[in-house]
């Protein structure tokens, strides 16, 4: 660590939440320097506020409005008032299950992340790892991207590769990229917490430490 303060995330989620865990247990042991300070979840039972509720990590259900795929304005300003008032350096979002309309995406410019379970820009959308099987790719793996206003189309962070096995089946191949998701966004989080980086084209580059 370099002094610095640690940057604050807030985590949107709609699901289970093993990534929000991994990134929230890497943040409490002190390997990356960042601090989880909200998770919000468009789903009033979603794992991933239970997880962090268990962890003292404020985390709350907003309502996404009247659409189905993606948060109507009015529930848009909402999410984004929430996070304002946590002082939210970095959107994470970990598995999330609605598309970013320009309300969150200009409010956050350039500061919101996501992990999609392939190796984009092969298999953008939905069950990625379904698609990769079927496809008959020979490595599969996950991506963490910035968000912008395409479906998993923003610039490449980082990326983690894993094997795809003869006797493959679509869970366990979905498994085996979790286990690498679990690995490669906390690291990613940790990458961006501790240097600077600017985006040339669609190339990310890291930079001197984070100002
Ligand atoms: C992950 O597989 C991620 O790649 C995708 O949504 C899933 C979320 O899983 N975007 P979890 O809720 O973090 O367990």
């Amino acid at each position: 660590m370099n002094g610095q303060s640690p940057l604050r995330l807030g985590i949107l989620g709609s699901g289970k939440g093993s990534n929000f865990v991994a990134i929230a247990d890497a943040c409490a042991a002190g390997r990356i320097n960042a601090v989880p300070v909200q998770v919000l979840s468009d789903v009033e039972d979603a794992g991933i506020l239970a997880q962090a509720r268990q962890r003292n990590i404020p985390a709350r259900y907003l309502s996404p409005g009247k659409f189905r795929t993606r948060l109507d304005e009015v529930a848009e300003q909402t999410w984004v008032a929430s996070l304002r008032e946590a002082q939210v350096e970095l959107v994470v979002l970990a598995g999330f299950m609605r598309v970013l309309k320009i309300g969150l995406l200009s409010a956050f410019a350039g500061k919101i992340i996501n992990i999609h379970p392939s190796l984009l820009p092969a298999f953008p959308g939905l069950e990625a790892w379904r698609q990769a099987l079927d496809y008959g790719v020979k490595v599969a793996g996950c991506t963490v991207h910035f968000v912008d206003a395409g479906i998993d189309s923003g610039p490449i962070i980082g990326q983690q590769t894993v094997p795809v096995l003869d006797g493959d089946t679509a869970a366990t191949l979905h498994e085996r990229i979790q286990v690498a998701e679990h690995e490669l966004y906390p690291a990613c989080v940790g990458k961006l917490a501790h240097r600077g980086f600017c985006v040339q084209g669609r190339r990310v580059l890291g930079l001197s430490p984070r100002a």
